[in-house]
């Protein structure tokens, strides 16, 4: 099973709209169906959204992107799809109408998800022809960079629906979460309803605004959910005496009154006006623009943070962008590629971490980007999983020129040419640019030697990966020779 070609999305908006922007951004066509006229415009700004954070989360070009066609009917949506996903507004009629009108246009295989934060899939699937392959496919906003997707049957959905959307939603990029039992709000909108009604007590009884709410959150446990979550975590509280231990210290306090949860403060005009003014003072005149930009970085920041631990969500994103050898041949060279031009293989975005006391990426950065645009260029060659338990290429020479300034924020490409080849060595040359203008900022020229993993020593490459390394300097000898290929370093040099 591979991804999606093409999937069929009711309803555009903060989550149809995610959800577009992950399938589309991942190479799926998405047939969209919203009757807002605003809907096209509205998913526009999604998509530019999430290019900008999936381009800063990979070290790997993003795919060719799918083709968005806009449809007027929810009939058209489950045209040629392979799934039909329902995002439309959390009322239940609205809903079973138009998953039934869906389902009804839908070839018998299409799976049909609705995206419903917590009605029960049962309710849901009323009307629905062939309810066996409904089921609830619950996301996290936003949808493109939250991996978690809980799976929740009905009464009559078949296991292998189960089965069949697991394997979909992990093909793009998502941990499936699936739901053991039918139950109203799935497994953690139970525990952010819990949190929820907490905070609004908190607002409500004056012990803290609703900015403290938030810090004592963002500065506190939160830090810690997003790799360990709450079991994990508290295992770790009872010390060394584990889980038994932390449950008998803490276990009495369950019994006081630490929670009103089973209450809700009334919404009271008051409880309203007190909530929409702490809040507008806590964004602090900032656009929801603004503020969806800066949640997307601070989210690229921590799974890439968590991808070097490979844990939580970390592990995930690592999984699925490839970054495993095991995924590697992904990008391999295939027929019909052109090679007429260098290689453009790799981007990057110059992120704050990156940017040194003057202003600009730190050299090492430089050199990260050049090694990951080498090692895309090896993924092309074919170099694989199995393949790196017997040959790799070491590197042995890298020589790079600072044009110009990396600043933060810039979108950097890299493309890469072949210069030579032989049987043991293999000598490239890579050209940085940024993405904005073009401008060349950065060049690095680099020989390596192809190595026996096993014996540790040189060894001719494999026949395969040499025929295609041979089959790219072919063709990039056409190319015109880059100017500081081959210049040396020193004072009056030619490259000084
Ligand atoms: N917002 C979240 O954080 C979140 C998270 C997970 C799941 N959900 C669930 O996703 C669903 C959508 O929520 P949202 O936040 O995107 O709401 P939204 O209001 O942002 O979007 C709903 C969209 O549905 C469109 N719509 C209205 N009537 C329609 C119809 N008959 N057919 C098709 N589209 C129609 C609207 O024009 C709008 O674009 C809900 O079921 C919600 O519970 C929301």
């Amino acid at each position: 099973m591979s991804a999606p070609r093409a999937v069929g999305l009711l309803g555009g908006g903060v989550i149809g709209g995610g959800w577009a922007a992950r399938f589309l951004l991942g190479g799926t066509d998405v047939r969209l169906y919203d009757p807002d006229p605003e809907s096209g415009p509205r998913l526009a700004e999604t998509l530019e959204l999430a290019r900008r954070a999936l381009g800063r989360l990979s070290p790997v070009a993003l795919p060719r992107e799918g083709r968005l066609t806009l449809v007027p009917t929810p009939a058209a949506a489950a045209q040629g799809v392979e799934l039909v996903q329902e995002s439309a507004p959390e009322r239940l009629e609205l809903k079973q109408a138009l998953l039934a009108a869906a389902a009804a246009a839908a070839g018998p295989e299409v799976l049909i998800a609705s995206s419903t934060s917590g009605l029960r899939p049962t309710a849901l699937a009323a009307g629905i022809a062939r309810p066996e392959r409904f089921l609830v496919a619950h996301p996290f906003n936003p949808v493109y960079l939250l991996p978690l997707v809980e799976l929740c049957a009905g009464e009559r959905t078949a296991p292998e629906t189960i089965e069949r959307a697991r394997r979909l939603y992990d093909l793009v990029g998502m941990a499936p979460l699936v739901v053991r039992k039918e139950i109203d709000g799935f497994v953690a909108d139970r525990m952010l309803e819990a949190l929820w009604r907490e905070a609004l007590w908190l607002v409500n009884d004056g012990v803290a605004t609703v900015a403290e709410v938030d810090d004592a959150i963002r500065l506190g446990a939160g830090l810690r959910w997003s790799f360990m979550g709450t079991f994990m975590t508290y295992r770790i509280a009872g010390g060394e005496a584990g889980m038994r231990h932390f449950m008998a210290q803490f276990g009495p306090a369950l019994q006081w009154p630490w929670t009103k949860l089973m209450d809700v403060p009334d919404l009271t005009d008051a409880l309203l006006d007190t909530i929409v003014t702490q809040s507008d003072e806590q964004a602090d005149g900032r656009s929801v623009r603004e503020l969806e930009q800066l949640r997307d970085d601070c989210l690229v920041s921590v799974l890439q943070a968590l991808r070097a631990h490979d844990i939580g969500a970390g592990a995930v994103l690592a999984r699925h962008a490839g970054e495993h050898a095991a995924s590697l041949p992904t990008s391999a060279m295939a027929d019909g590629d052109d090679l007429s031009r260098p290689l453009a293989l790799h981007s990057a975005t110059v992120e704050p971490d990156w940017v040194d006391y003057n202003g600009h990426a730190h050299e090492s950065r430089y050199l990260r980007v050049f090694g990951d645009a080498s090692d895309a260029l090896f993924a092309y060659l074919g170099i694989d999983a199995d393949y790196l338990t017997g040959g790799s290429y070491f590197t042995v020479e890298s020589h790079l020129s600072h044009l110009r300034e990396a600043l933060l924020g810039d979108r950097l490409l890299v493309t890469t040419q072949v210069l030579d080849v032989d049987a043991r060595r293999l000598h490239v040359f890579h050209a940085l640019a940024r993405e904005s203008d073009g401008a060349l900022l950065a060049t690095a020229e680099q020989l390596f030697l192809h190595v026996d993993t096993v014996a540790r020593r040189a060894a001719p490459a494999g026949a395969a990966v040499l025929a295609r390394a041979e089959q790219l300097a072919e063709a990039h000898a056409f190319l015109p020779r880059p100017e500081r290929a081959g210049r040396a370093i020193g004072i009056g040099s030619p490259s000084a």
